[in-house]
């Protein structure tokens, strides 16, 4: 791999206490082409525009999929990745189902080994804070014929990031607007799904929501996930989420979730979740807590939901899943507690 360092670094030009999500990009990245029916020497350089031709394939029939991981800085000032192969192999998913050729397991691995070592000092360490890694790959061929490219270019960027806040969130269920379908791409962590999600998104703000959680696209009475977070739902005592499928994304967090609740006893089920039942949970007291998890907002507890014209607000309980849950995960994360499943990767 051929690394071109940045002349200066702008690390000291950055108020790393007013940093807004995916705003701000270290000093580097990470490029790799494919061309020739092969995947050529990959390079890291200086962070900067790229060059593309205004036919270029990407822009024109969104053959783009994308990950989305975080490295973090102990007290030692160690250098932690969790579960990066989950992301390697999601991205790999992701782009056989959009006609993507697969990408070395060696070449990203090379790369984000790289990429943190040069570009450490700007992983933040205060609490809850991270280094966002963005590793994104896409159709880079110019021309507008509608048919897979010829050529693709494989990227890493990567953003200091502070601890999610999204305040208390509100999530409205969504009844009439898909994100997506059986048969589909939902799965996928495809560009489209995001900008498909913008418009729902933004009129369920209007009335004062953060979010939608995304229901099935046939009946839409089953929960499925919510914004770029899979969900979990407690009725009494069971934890309970929905089964992966191919319209819902396969989430580290949720997966990682599920292991932990289980070795910690509580009473897990991955089965669909009617929303009738979160209504009749609601009435009856038995729904104690609805959360959303992911990468960027680890565990963010529903403060209550809206269905048909209702609201219905849920009270955080004392003995919060949520709370418990994610003090184990950041605590694996950030190398302050044991991690029994192996799931740190040290960088450095
Ligand atoms: C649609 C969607 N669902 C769920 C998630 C959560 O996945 P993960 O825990 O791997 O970040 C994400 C974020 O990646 C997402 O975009």
């Amino acid at each position: 791999m051929k690394i071109t360092p940045a002349k200066t670094s702008r690390r000291d030009q950055i108020d790393f206490d007013q940093l807004t999500f995916g705003q701000i990009f270290t000093d580097h990245m990470f490029i790799c082409d494919f061309k020739d029916g092969a995947w050529q020497t990959p390079e890291i350089v200086p962070y900067g525009p790229i060059s593309i031709a205004p036919s270029m394939s990407a822009l024109h029939y969104g053959q783009a999929v994308f990950e989305g991981m975080k490295a973090y800085k102990d007290t030692a000032g160690g250098v932690w990745l969790f579960r990066p192969d989950e992301n390697f192999n999601r991205i790999n998913r992701s782009s056989e189902r959009l006609s993507i050729p697969a990408f070395p397991k060696e070449y990203f691995f090379e790369g984000l080994n790289a990429l943190l070592k040069l570009d450490q000092n700007w992983i933040p360490t205060d609490a809850g804070s991270s280094l966002y890694v963005r590793p994104f790959v896409f159709a880079n061929t110019a021309g507008i014929q509608a048919s897979p490219a010829k050529e693709y270019r494989f990227m890493i960027i990567c953003s200091p990031v502070k601890a999610y806040y999204s305040g208390a969130m509100r999530v409205k269920v969504e009844e009439k607007f898909s994100r997506a379908a059986p048969g589909g791409v939902g799965y996928a962590k495809a560009a489209g799904n995001y900008a498909a999600q913008f418009y729902p998104t933004g009129l369920a703000q209007k009335e004062d929501y953060q979010q939608v959680i995304w229901t099935d696209a046939s009946a839409h009475q089953n929960l499925e996930e919510s914004g770029t977070m899979n969900v979990f739902v407690r009725l009494n005592d069971e934890l309970i989420t929905a089964p992966t499928s191919d319209s819902i994304l396969d989430g580290v967090t949720r997966k990682s979730i599920l292991q932990i609740a289980k070795d910690k006893g509580l009473a897990v089920s991955v089965r669909p979740i009617a929303i009738a039942e979160l209504v009749e949970g609601h009435a009856s007291g038995a729904l104690k807590e609805v959360f959303g998890c992911g990468t960027a907002v680890v565990i963010s507890p529903f403060e209550g939901f809206g269905f048909q014209n209702n609201y219905y607000p849920i009270e955080a309980p004392t003995d919060s899943f949520a709370q418990m849950l994610k003090e184990t995960l950041v605590g694996i994360q950030y190398n302050t507690l044991e991690d029994p499943y192996n799931w740190r990767y040290k960088v450095l």
